[in-house]
């Protein structure tokens, strides 16, 4: 069956790696993501935006993730990820999601430990792992879009009262990286990191992790960073690999066939990530 994150995010932080976190979206991606950790014996956070879970629905998604957590022998968490309010985290915890992030990074800040704490007492009621966000990540995910002069980066102090003051497990926080893919050179705020990674006990997070350069994303491991989440890196070689099917034969009408390619292209993708993140072999 599923697991929460709390052990999985716990030993990353003990043994200095991170656990990918993959954006999934329908059976085909869900099923390239997993078949490929099980391959590399990693332990493995799928995780689902309130949109992909107003397409999918988050009951067909929680049984997918399911039977892939009975298929394999890895530890396998299903995330609600920048869950946007309190009655979507019940019903993600009721549907079966073993871990939520309840993202208030843009409400004043007393608010956003108002919600986060009423999320962590319920989830916690129930077993599950708790992920919050403190500070902006810029860019486009989902239906939000966070511009660039709004960015506020992840203050260390308050960072230690913000888990002290609400009890989550794990904290994403923003020091230069933006969700989708970047225009100019990726300048990370290794610093700030180095700071909140000493003052703060729980596992930290690292958004927006599409584009990020290999030399960065492990600098970001080295100092602390436990989980990694990749979204965009995966949506574009899906559809690409689709519209290679269609160029090709644009009479297709199967849809085994123009899906298959955009499964195998997700495939090579996490094996590349996992490799980065070292959590191969980590199951
Ligand atoms: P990317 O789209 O940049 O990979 O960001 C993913 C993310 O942070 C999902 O929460
Ligand atoms: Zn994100
Ligand atoms: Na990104």
């Amino acid at each position: 069956s599923l697991v929460n994150t709390k052990q999985m995010l716990q030993d990353a932080k003990k043994n200095k790696y991170a656990v990918g976190a993959f954006n999934i979206h329908n059976l085909e991606t869900l099923k390239a993501v997993v078949k490929t950790a099980a391959e590399m014996e990693s332990p493995l956070i799928l995780q689902t935006t309130p949109g992909t879970i107003k397409h999918a629905g988050e009951d067909y998604i929680a049984a997918m993730a399911e039977v892939a957590s009975e298929k394999y022998d890895i530890p396998i968490a299903l995330h609600l990820d920048h869950g946007n309010s309190f009655d979507l985290v019940v019903k993600c915890i009721r549907a079966g999601y073993t871990s939520v992030m309840i993202d208030g990074s843009m409400l004043p800040y007393e608010e956003n430990v108002e919600l986060t704490k009423k999320v962590v007492e319920v989830a916690h009621a129930a077993g599950v792992t708790v992920e919050a966000e403190l500070g902006n990540i810029v860019g486009v995910e989902d239906d939000m879009y966070v511009k660039e002069d709004k960015s506020a980066f992840t203050d260390p102090k308050m960072a230690v009262d913000f888990v002290e003051k609400t009890g989550v497990d794990s904290l994403a926080i923003a020091i230069g990286t933006a969700h989708g893919m970047y225009k100019g050179e990726v300048k990370l705020d290794f610093e700030r990191l180095k700071e909140i990674a000493s003052l703060v006990d729980i596992p930290l997070v690292l958004h927006g992790a599409s584009g990020v350069p290999d030399e960065l994303v492990k600098k970001a491991i080295a100092l602390g960073i436990c989980k990694l989440n990749i979204a965009t890196e995966l949506k574009i070689p899906f559809t690409n690999a689709i519209k290679e099917v269609f160029k090709n034969n644009p009479d297709e009408s199967d849809p085994r066939k123009f899906l298959a390619p955009g499964e195998k292209a997700i495939e090579e993708v996490v094996k590349e990530k996992i490799k980065l993140f070292g959590c191969g072999g980590r199951a």
